[in-house]
């Protein structure tokens, strides 16, 4: 399967380029990066040393957008630390970013392989809503879509009803999700519960080589944020939860489908994923997303272990 991955690495971003990276049938034909965990040029940077630390070098990196469609950006340096890979030093890479954006990338890509490409989109959602305006047709062009984002009967993780990836730039989020893409939404209803749980993250320590010794590392700094959150040392592994729904799609055990909007307006829920559950949604006949509820969660830990092996 050939996959283009929109991303803001970012500690989870990381270990979902590893989880893709690790499986031969994956070909990564691109890397759009986008502002969010860090600075679009940190992202963009941290994600062609992740190719090389990851055994996939010379993907081409193509650095998006350095803010959202409107509002200012938001970072999130106490998530990922001020280099975006909590504080870990990757070797520099051998080349650079291409020339074109991370809109052109994804459109050309999408446009060479019509109805063959996947995307997974774990950042801010402004490169796929600037590729909309490039390729309107951008939808019938890629297979599938699977973004994490979002919070849809949970409470969010950056306000009370908002996730981190939409409210980073909420338009742009409400452009993809009426676009008519067949769209998968790994949201915060899973991934807050299929976590890497302090076993987990032992196990990963005995595991020997710089693939899983490096992820290890950037795995403290995370684990110590959400040791905040959960109480215990343990993480959210949100942008590989995604990968493996894109990848391995049988690991679904649980989804519903609505219409899925942002909430643009609000004064305390903007950023907000308001799905329609009603039996006959009203408003734009949008096409419905696919909320991810349930994961085999045994099998997605075995496998992201087995990525860094
Ligand atoms: C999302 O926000 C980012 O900080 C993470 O990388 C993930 O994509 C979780 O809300
Ligand atoms: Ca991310």
């Amino acid at each position: 399967m050939r996959v283009f991955v929109d991303c803001d690495p970012g500690i989870d971003d990381a270990v979902a380029l590893a989880y893709l990276a690790a499986r031969p049938e994956v070909e990564i034909v691109g890397i759009g990066a986008v502002f969010g965990n860090g600075g679009v040029d940190v992202t963009a940077d941290n994600a062609l040393r992740l190719l090389e630390l990851y055994g996939r070098p010379g993907v081409p990196v193509a650095v998006g957008a350095s803010r959202p469609l409107v509002q200012a950006p938001r970072l999130a340096p106490h998530v990922h630390g001020d280099n975006g890979l909590g504080g870990v030093e990757l070797p520099p890479p051998a080349g650079g970013p291409v020339a074109e954006s991370a809109a052109e990338l994804l459109v050309r890509l999408a446009r060479e392989y019509p109805g063959e490409l996947d995307v997974l989109a774990v950042g801010p959602l402004t490169n796929l809503a600037i590729a909309l305006g490039l390729e309107p047709g951008l939808p019938g062009l890629v297979r599938k879509l699977v973004v994490m984002g979002g919070a849809v009967r949970v409470p969010g993780n950056v306000s009370s009803h908002a996730e981190a990836n939409i409210n980073n730039d909420p338009e742009a989020a409400e452009a993809v999700f009426a676009a008519g893409f067949d769209l998968d939404l790994v949201a915060l209803d899973i991934t807050m519960k299929t976590v890497a749980t302090t076993e987990w993250l032992e196990e990963l320590k005995g595991v020997p080589g710089e693939k899983a010794g490096r992820t290890s590392e950037f795995l403290d700094f995370y684990a110590d944020f959400y040791k905040g959150i959960f109480g215990v040392r343990q993480c959210a592994m949100h942008d590989p939860l995604a990968a493996a729904v894109l990848v391995d799609p049988s690991m679904v055990t649980e989804a519903f489908e609505a219409p899925v909007r942002v909430e643009l307006a609000g004064a305390l829920t903007r950023g907000m994923t308001v799905a329609d559950l009603r039996p006959r949604p009203g408003g734009d006949e949008r096409r419905p997303a696919r909320v991810i509820t349930g994961v085999a969660e045994e099998e997605f830990l075995g496998r992201m272990l087995d990525s860094l092996r």
